[in-house]
Order: structure tokens, then sequence, then C-alpha cells
């Protein structure tokens, strides 16, 4: 990040010769040194909860900066009082003839003894400054501030719930003040990711808040000739010349005598003439869906599974007579019939559901996916071994709702996602000799906007229900790998998602689930 910043800078100074650069280079260094200070390992940004957190922090920051001003200035108010004190003495005495003076033994007894006891308070005075102290506080206490990477995780966030979601700066800062600094720098992020097109319109949301300030106090960094030359560099890299053009003659006009804008207009130009005359509209986000996965989060969910989806049904199932649910029985509804998807309604509380947050709040970290992390996967998750009764708790439910065994079924793994946090589309199984036959995903919140379990070759999406619980086979009867049972968490555009998922295992379950030699089941 820290080259990310200084680089951007450098490349506009090239070509924009922009005057206050210096200022600029001072506030950029600022921001890099306090991000190199705190490059902490944790990353905040993959879980909501820990974002949540944050709050708390800034205000715990906030009191111990006025406190130690505080303190400061009461010192100040001895020093200077002390100053006084010393000073008038000093001037009484000066009004004499002060070879007489000190021949006077009272008088230079007094002289010896305010030098030394004035003058030591004085000194141990300054001593008594906090600023040290302030100052080791403060940096244990920026280790738990937002690292670089939280940063930007939480800008690629952004990006890809506009990708997914379609949504132009505009629509994801509702709500919320977005200042022109801030947006800028999220234009930089989006521009070093080579996404061009989201980087320029925030350069272009940037300009348009500098624009029209706002009274709210701000820094100020970024000035309307970064903004105007980022935003041709972003729609020349993006393909849409005559736009890249527009603004490089915009920022012509603001200084005509700038030779290197001059020069890059005119090759631009030369370009213009001597390349095809198709352009991408740059100001208008393609709403095409990459694939379904998108359409699905997106709400665009097929004719036929809406008609099939009437068909499906709701009972309640007492485990084919078991006990324990005999007197309660499970709320279950079919999702989907072909393959089989099941929710169960309430199958958990929610005291317990407080009681796994809280288990798992302090030993929440990042989860890895095998294919990498960042582009795939934000979340933090942790498996909870069975030390608490609610654990085994709802271990026991699983096992009962499913008859199937839990003595292979991996711990359970608990899940709070981040900002845009979402989970590609992928596989459970497939990793192991003893699969992952069957998945019980349970929701541990409601989520506002998206967060939407899809499975794109079935044409479904499950909209998370705080409570309630899907289930489904990974593996067939006959053992391969379902391959329709792929699946894929959308991004979270508004909500804090919190899941449990009960990974079942393959072995153990021979007598439960009866295996089948038929190729289709
Ligand atoms: C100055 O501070 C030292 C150590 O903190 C202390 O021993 C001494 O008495 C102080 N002197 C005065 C004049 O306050
Ligand atoms: C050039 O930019 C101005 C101001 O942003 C805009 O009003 C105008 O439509 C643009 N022209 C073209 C050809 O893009
Ligand atoms: C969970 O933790 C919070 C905060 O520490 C506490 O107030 C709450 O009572 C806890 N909830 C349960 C069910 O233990």
């Amino acid at each position: 990040m820290y080259r990310l910043l200084t680089n951007c800078a450098v490349t506009v100074d090239m070509f924009c010769g922009f005057k206050n650069m210096k200022v600029i280079m001072q506030l950029l260094s600022f921001v890099a040194c306090v991000w190199i200070v705190s490059a902490a390992e944790n990353e905040i940004f993959s879980s909501t909860d820990q974002v949540m957190q944050l709050v708390e922090e800034e205000r715990y920051l906030l009191k111990i900066f006025r406190n130690y001003i505080t303190i400061e200035e009461k010192n100040l108010n001895v020093l200077k009082g002390i100053l006084e004190l010393l000073t008038q003495r000093s001037n009484s005495e000066d009004s004499e003839d002060s070879e007489e003076a000190m021949s006077n033994p009272v008088a230079a007894f007094k002289l010896i003894q305010r030098m030394r006891i004035e003058w030591v308070t004085m000194v141990n005075s300054t001593k008594k400054s906090i600023y040290e102290e302030f100052q080791v506080i403060l940096h244990s206490d920026i280790l738990k501030i937002p690292s670089n990477e939280d940063i930007a995780g939480a800008a690629l966030g952004l990006f890809s719930l506009q990708e997914i979601y379609k949504l132009y700066p505009d629509d994801i800062v509702k709500g919320t003040f977005f200042g022109e600094d801030e947006a800028y720098l999220v234009g930089n992020i989006a521009y070093k990711q080579d996404k061009f097109q989201l980087a320029f319109h925030w350069f272009l949301y940037s300009l348009k808040m500098l624009n029209h300030p706002d009274s709210r106090p701000s820094i100020r960094v970024v000035t309307k000739e970064i903004l105007l030359s980022y935003l041709s560099t972003s729609a020349y890299k993006f393909g849409s010349l005559p736009v890249a053009i527009n603004y490089t003659k915009q920022l012509l006009n603001l200084d005509p005598t700038n030779d290197k804008v001059k020069h890059l207009l005119k090759s631009y130009k030369t370009l213009q003439q001597t390349s095809i005359s198709y352009y991408p509209n740059i100001f208008k986000l393609s709403t095409k869906s990459h694939n379904t996965y998108e359409a699905l989060c997106r709400g665009n969910v097929p004719q036929k599974t809406i008609r099939r989806q009437r068909a499906l049904s709701c009972r309640y199932s007492t485990g084919g007579g078991n006990p324990r649910l005999i007197l309660a029985p499970l709320k279950e509804e079919v999702e989907w019939n072909e393959p089989r998807i099941i929710r169960y309604h309430d199958i958990i509380s929610d005291n317990e559901i407080e009681i796994l947050k809280n288990l798992s709040r302090p030993l929440l970290s990042r989860t890895m996916t095998k294919s990498g992390i960042l582009n795939t996967l934000v979340s933090q998750s942790v498996f909870l071994d069975e030390d608490n009764t609610v654990v085994v708790r709802v271990n026991q439910r699983v096992a009962d709702a499913t008859g199937l065994s839990m003595e292979t079924a991996e711990e359970l793994h608990v899940q709070n996602y981040g900002i845009g946090g979402r989970h590609e589309p992928h596989y459970d199984a497939g990793f192991d000799e003893n699969e992952r036959i069957a998945t019980f995903h349970i929701y541990m919140s409601d989520v506002k906007i998206g967060g939407a379990t899809v499975f794109p070759t079935v044409g479904v999406a499950l909209q998370p229900k705080k409570g309630s619980a899907v289930f489904w086979y990974n593996l067939k009867k006959n053992g391969d790998m379902d391959l329709r049972l792929k699946h894929a968490e959308c991004p979270v555009l508004v909500g804090n998602k919190w899941v449990a998922n009960k990974f079942i295992h393959e072995s153990g379950q021979e007598f439960r689930r009866p295996c089948s030699l038929s190729k289709w089941e």
C-alpha cells in the first residue's frame, strides 16, 4: 500500500506537475508511515463482527488522546507558573547592583538556594511530561487498528459488491458520508487492481465531492489535477479513448502551459486516428452476468425454478420416530426435491446462537480455502469442540434431524463473513478419502441484503433466516460426488452474516444411509 500511494503520486506528477506536490507527498508519507507501523497480521475486514469492535476501539483511543492533552495542559500551566515566579525574582534582584547585592551573605545564600531548589523543581516538572508514556500506549494500541491489508481488503469487498450487484459509487455509499479523499483512495486501489472502470467511477465520484464540498472538515489530499489525470488514464486503460481525451483536455485547461499534458493529448489524438472506432462505454456498468452464480445472487431466479418451487412442501418431522423429536418435531421444508435440499426451521434458539457466537469471537481467524484467499472467500472461522454443552446439544440435533452418525463428522464450524463477505462456487466434497457425505448449514443471523446460499446448477437461491438450517448430500448413494450441489455464498451487501456448518463424513453412515450400486443414485 505504501508503494501504491507513492507510486500513484509520482505517476500523476509525471504528467501534470501540480504545484502543491510537496504537501501531498507529506500527507501521503504520513499515511504510509502510520500504515507501516500498523502492519499487523490480523485482518479485520474479513469479519463484520471485528469491524464492529473497531467502533469501541476508536472511542477508547479518543479518550486516551483527550486525557493526554488534558494532563499536558495542566503540566504546561505549572511550568508557566514557575517561569513567572523565577522571572519575577530574577528581575527584582537585577534591579540592584549585583556585586553589591552578592556581597550580602544573606542575599548570596538566597540566590544559591534558589538556583538549587527552584531550578531543580522546574527541571523535575518538565520531566513529568507523559508524552513518552502516551507514545508507549499508542504504539501498543495501534497494533489493534486496521492494517494496510484491511484497507485493501475492505476495498476489494466493495468491488466485489459492485461487480456482482452492479452498483455505482452513488448506490453503494447511500446513507454514508463518503468524502473526496476516501473515494480517491478507493479509486487508487481499484486502479492498482486493474479495475479501471470501477477506478474511473470512484475518481468521478471524488471529483463530484470536490466540486460540491460538504461542510465537513477534511485534510483534502486530492486535487482536481490529480483526479482529472487519473480519470484520463483510467479511461485510456479501459479502452475509452475519447473519454481519456476529454479529461486530458480539461487537465490542459487548468494549466495550458503544461508540456507533458500537451504531449499526452497529442499522442492520444494520434492514437485515435489510427485505431479502431469502437470504444466501450466506461460510464455504464455492464449489466450482463458472468455466470449463473452472480445472476442468482442478484435474485434472477429461473422461471422453471419458480414454477417448481410451488410444488415443494412443508411438514413436521420426527426423524422417523426419534424419541427426542416426538414431543418437539422439526419443521422441515423441502427447498428442492431433486437433488434434495431441505430447510429445517427453528433448529437452534437465539440464546444458543448467542452462546456459539460468544465462544467463537475470541477464536476467529481468517479462513483459507485450497484455491487461495482474498478473491474467493472473505470470512473468518473457527472449529468448536464439545467442551461446551451448547455445542454438544447442537451436534445432537444435527444427528437427530439427519439420522446420520456424528462419529466421524468435523467439529462445528462457525463462520462470520466480512466486508463483501462471500464464498465463490465450490463443492464441499472432493478433498478426502473419507468424503464429506453431507452438509448441515445453520444460519445464525438474518442478512438484510445479499448473502444468499445459491446452487447455480440447480438454479436455487436460499436466503439466510436466523435459526434455520439447510441440509444436502454432497455424495450420491453410490458414493460419487453429486455435481449438482456446487454452491456459493453471495456477497453480504448489508448485514452481519454468521453461519455454523456441520460437515458430516462418509465413514460410519453405512447402516444409516444404505449405499447403492446404481450409477444414478
Ligand atoms: C526531583 O526529583 C527527584 C527524583 O524524582 C527527587 O529525588 C527530588 O527530591 C526532586 N527535587 C525537588 C526539588 O523536587
Ligand atoms: C467531456 O466531459 C464533460 C465533463 O465531464 C462532459 O460533460 C462531456 O459530456 C464529456 N464529453 C465526452 C465526449 O465524453
Ligand atoms: C455473550 O457475551 C456478551 C458480551 O460479553 C454478554 O453480555 C452476553 O450475556 C453473553 N451471552 C450469553 C448468552 O452468554
